[in-house]
């Protein structure tokens, strides 16, 4: 190891970190300038086989795709069960929350080497969804605490506003896999209350695209991951885009489907629940500034990318007194970013103070 890395390897200075532990992907930025990203989620092997072919108990990232068939895949927050939907309410066994919540330490372990932290104290700030419960703020503590020395969780949408310097007058709207997060910003931590959550976002058009494709087109062989796939290419909301002619196997033969309305008819699904999350978030703002909140509504998350979207937002804001829709340009890191610039103010004494809040709920 070159003698200079060595030094800030074995330095005192505080590792700092952002992560934005999504129910599809994990992003981390360092204070080292590391960053990775991978989807949230572990493959295991299938059986003794799988394991001895791929030579690992555990399979991350692109190897995941890689190896598909020799791994059962693991997504923690699947179905936003234990990320905005407690245990419980999503019908999970008691196995199966123990199966996710170790899943959730590997995962965070990974994207934790990943970054290569040295060796002075480790501080992370971790996005969470702006209504997500005691239970799954605890999932992500369980899940972090091996790997830093201090936890904050903070709602992922102000981490967007953060990291854009956005902290007044500005409405964040995080489009991510399981959730649409919709938070003001008026300089301050915006209370609970006075955010909103909906349990819809990229894995609800998955299936909605899933479900459409196998109406129109009975004799096409298609998965959940496939109809990902093709919305991740061809999303739109918008009525006037580019055809969208995939191809899908029809009894073993690759065959050309134009499903262009049908992906324009399953992205659409996240309008409607948008727009009641800007329209509530802002009728509960104060009145003088709701104009302003409007005026500047910023998107983030992968779900932003859907083309058309900004344009059908606004035209769907008209009603509400009009506003502006612009999207982040770096939705992959945007969060991560975010939260790693807040884990570096924060000053060293309210680290501290967490380092034993932390302990005690362990
Ligand atoms: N080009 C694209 N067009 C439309 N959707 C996309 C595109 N790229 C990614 N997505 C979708 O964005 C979603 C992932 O977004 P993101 O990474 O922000 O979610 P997350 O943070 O993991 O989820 P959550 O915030 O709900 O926990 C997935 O549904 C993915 O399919
Ligand atoms: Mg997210």
């Amino acid at each position: 190891m070159p003698a200079q890395n060595k030094d800030v390897l074995m330095s005192n200075k505080p590792q700092c970190v952002g992560i934005d532990f999504g129910t599809f992907k994990t992003s981390i930025v360092a204070s080292n300038g590391n960053r990775d990203s991978i989807m949230t989620a572990v493959g295991l092997p299938k059986d003794h086989i799988a394991r001895g072919m791929l030579g690992c108990d555990e399979v991350f990232g692109d190897r995941i795709g890689q190896v598909r068939t020799a791994v059962n895949l693991v997504r923690p927050f699947d179905c936003g069960a234990l990320k905005y939907t407690d245990s419980s309410a999503a019908g999970l066994s008691a196995d199966e929350v123990n199966r996710r919540c170790k899943a959730a330490k590997s995962i965070m372990g990974e994207v934790v080497r990943r970054v290569e932290l040295g060796t002075g104290p480790r501080y992370a700030v971790i996005g969470a969804p702006s209504q997500a419960s005691d239970e799954a703020k605890n999932v992500i503590l369980q899940a972090a605490s091996p790997h830093f020395d201090a936890v904050m969780i903070v709602a992922e949408p102000f981490c967007i506003a953060y990291g854009f310097g956005h902290l007044v007058g500005t409405l964040v709207v995080d489009i991510g896999a399981g959730t649409i997060d919709v938070c003001p910003m008026f300089g301050t931590y915006p209370k609970p209350d006075q955010q909103y959550s909906a349990s819809v976002g990229g894995d609800a058009v998955d299936r909605e695209l899933l479900s459409l494709i196998q109406q129109a087109h009975p004799d096409a062989q298609v998965t959940l991951n496939m109809a990902r796939q093709f919305k991740e290419k061809f999303g739109t909301v918008s009525d006037d885009q580019e055809r969208a002619v995939v191809v899908m196997p029809v009894e073993g033969v690759p065959t050309e489907f134009d499903i262009t309305d049908i992906i324009r008819d399953a992205c659409r699904v996240l309008v409607e629940p948008i727009i009641e999350g800007i329209h509530k978030t802002v009728a509960m703002s104060d009145p003088e500034f709701q104009a302003q909140l409007r005026g500047n509504i910023l998107l983030g998350g992968g779900g932003s990318q859907l083309r058309g979207l900004d344009r059908l937002l606004e035209t769907g804001v008209e009603k509400l007194g009009g506003g502006k829709v612009t999207r982040v340009n770096d939705c992959l890191y945007a969060g991560a970013a975010g939260a790693l610039k807040l884990c570096m103010a924060m000053p060293a004494e309210n680290w501290e103070q967490l380092r034993s809040q932390n302990a005690k709920a362990a």
